[in-house]
């Protein structure tokens, strides 16, 4: 197994983000729930994916869709209960999938005891469970920090007359890491569902986990001088959070998350570093590994369908990385519009183009042959879009402020896309979320009879990824190559050596400047190990060979160990 242990199946695993109350509904109220899970690990098997994350199953006031939790150790009974959450746990194990849960650390729902108690005085044993302050003259918050959605990061408490700090909706206010009882409280809930056998934890919002004590104000910052989308110039992004996220403190904490994960044998831990700044995403790696196994990287959801966009982020991420870290990546999750309608849309994000099917092979290649573990969100596979919700049909907090300028992130949770028959096949009653209309060609039962389809190429991919150690553990090299039409890059394994070439453009590309670049040397016969306009088994001569318009290239040398 070379330099993989049991210990670290999250290096080679493809993992899935199942955004739960979209997956399937089995008890016909609309919502998606774990039974529903169950129904379909057999579907999830044959994908060939290792390991599922769900989005919270706790209980919440679904203010913020399971981000606001009124109870850390229960299950939301919209989605089932204890028992059905085990047999997942069980069923999932016996197929050789592993389970992590989402984990909100940050912050609790209004509704959340803890917070109930917190707000009744200002002398209750749980007010400083909580970052409550007085203002700075009447009707002025404690400073000027800003909530990432909206807004002040304080709201004012009538009945005690002080501020609590929120980072993100009101309804979730920010817990104190820095008073050790909620420390040990948060911790005995992970060892709960450590000790009911769940394999790691997707952690929300790491780097908000502290806030300064003095309450510094940020200075400010000019987001036009760095800014690569219109993510990175909402009003938040006006200040440089210098005091409100991403406090050496935070490091102590996640230190001890892990020491607490560790002493549980094979077990990950996968942060959401909410930030576009690399090195302080990469930060959470710790040393290396003594803090999280993985983070994600925010540049990935706002990179373009340019092949230098791709290579200048995963270089950046690859570099920022402490020696020891194994990268992380998505393109795609449940706060963000879907790769495939960004790539492909000819209105805004939500419309789609005739490009949509080649171009999101093109993103899955780079998804599963780079490396690092990559990180599937529910329905990629198929292809689904951004949905296009009217004003009385959205759902998310965040699209009720703001739609039309952003219609919320309902865009990319509406239901999973099995079948044409009626709702998309998520449920026998109306769903919770309008599915998107094109689900009747877009599904799962259609794709399941294509060879040519995305999701048989989703299939076919990780099926490689999976017989081929190079392409899962392998060192990455990119080809430099004059091209701005494609990518190419090898994977290397002991004597193994895969290339990968991806064609950005809707043209015939000629790879003779491949063929000079001096990390390939002779002999020039290539074999295709999968591709999507030549059979695997074909030979080609990587000087004279053209690239079909978004051809996806994944090949070897016809005898091994031949390339330096
Ligand atoms: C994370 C979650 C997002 C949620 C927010 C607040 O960013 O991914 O869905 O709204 O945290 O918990
Ligand atoms: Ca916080």
């Amino acid at each position: 197994m070379g330099e993989s242990t049991k210990n670290d199946w999250w290096k080679r695993a493809v993992f899935y983000e199942i955004y739960v109350r979209s997956f399937k509904d089995s008890n016909r109220d609309g919502v998606g729930d774990l039974p529903g899970i169950i129904e379909k690990l057999e579907y999830l098997h044959s994908l060939g994916v290792d390991a599922l994350w769900l989005t919270p199953i706790n209980p919440s006031t679904d203010y913020d869709f399971g981000y606001d939790v009124t109870d850390y150790t229960g299950v939301n009974p919209l989605f089932g209960n204890i028992s059905d959450f085990q047999l997942l746990l069980k069923e999932a194990h016996a197929l050789n999938i592993k389970l992590i849960l989402d984990f909100v650390l940050n912050h609790t729902s209004v509704e959340h005891p803890w917070f109930l108690e917190s707000r009744s005085s200002r002398t209750n044993p749980k007010r400083d469970w909580y970052i409550w302050r007085d203002g700075r003259s009447p009707g002025k918050p404690p400073n000027r920090w800003m909530s990432r959605v909206i807004g002040k990061a304080w709201e004012f408490d009538q009945n005690t007359g002080q501020y609590y700090y929120h980072a993100f909706f009101k309804q979730q206010p920010d817990l104190n890491w820095r008073n050790p009882e909620v420390k040990k409280a948060m911790f005995e809930a992970a060892k709960y569902w450590l000790d009911l056998g769940v394999d790691g934890f997707r952690l929300d919002l790491v780097n908000h986990l502290v806030e300064d004590e003095l309450l510094r104000e940020n200075p400010f910052n000019n987001p036009l001088n760095s800014s690569r989308s219109i993510q990175e110039m909402l009003p938040y992004e006006w200040q440089k959070h210098l005091y409100d996220r991403d406090l050496p403190e935070t490091h102590e904490i996640l230190k001890e998350l892990r020491s607490l994960t560790d002493s549980f044998s094979s077990r990950v831990l996968v942060g959401e570093a909410a930030t576009f700044d690399t090195s302080a995403a990469a930060s959470y790696y710790g040393s290396g590994d003594d803090e999280l196994h993985l983070v994600f990287n925010f540049n990935f959801f706002t990179c373009p369908f340019q092949p230098r966009s791709f290579l200048h982020t995963a270089l950046e991420w690859h570099d920022a990385l402490p020696s020891g870290a194994w990268p992380c990546l998505a393109l795609s999750n449940h706060d963000q519009p879907r790769h495939i309608g960004r790539f492909a849309g000819s209105f805004l994000v939500y419309g789609e183009s005739q490009d949509a099917v080649p171009k999101g092979k093109i993103a899955a290649s780079f998804l599963l042959t780079l490396r690092g573990s990559p990180f599937l969100y529910y329905g990629e596979e198929i292809g689904m879009r951004n949905s296009f919700l009217w004003p009385w049909e959205v759902k998310d907090p965040a699209g009720k402020i703001f739609w039309p300028a952003f219609q919320g992130r309902d865009m990319s949770r509406t239901p999973m896309q099995w079948s044409p028959s009626s709702n998309a096949g998520f449920s026998t009653a109306k769903p919770w979320l309008r599915p998107d209309p094109s689900y009747s060609e877009c599904n799962v039962l259609y794709q399941e009879q294509d060879p040519y389809s995305l999701l048989s190429f989703y299939r076919k991919l990780i099926r490689l990824r999976k017989e081929r150690e190079a392409l899962a553990l392998g060192a990455l090299e990119f080809i430099p190559v004059t091209s701005s039409d494609y990518l190419a890059y090898m994977r290397k394994f002991n004597n193994e050596s895969i290339l990968i070439v991806l064609n950005f453009r809707n043209t015939m590309v000629s790879l003779s400047s491949l063929g000079e670049a001096h990390q390939l040397r002779p002999p020039w016969p290539w074999k295709v190990l999968l591709g999507t306009s030549r059979k695997a088994g074909e030979t080609l001569d990587l000087r004279s060979a053209w690239m079909r318009p978004y051809e996806v290239l994944i090949a070897e040398p016809v005898s091994k160990g031949e390339v330096e």
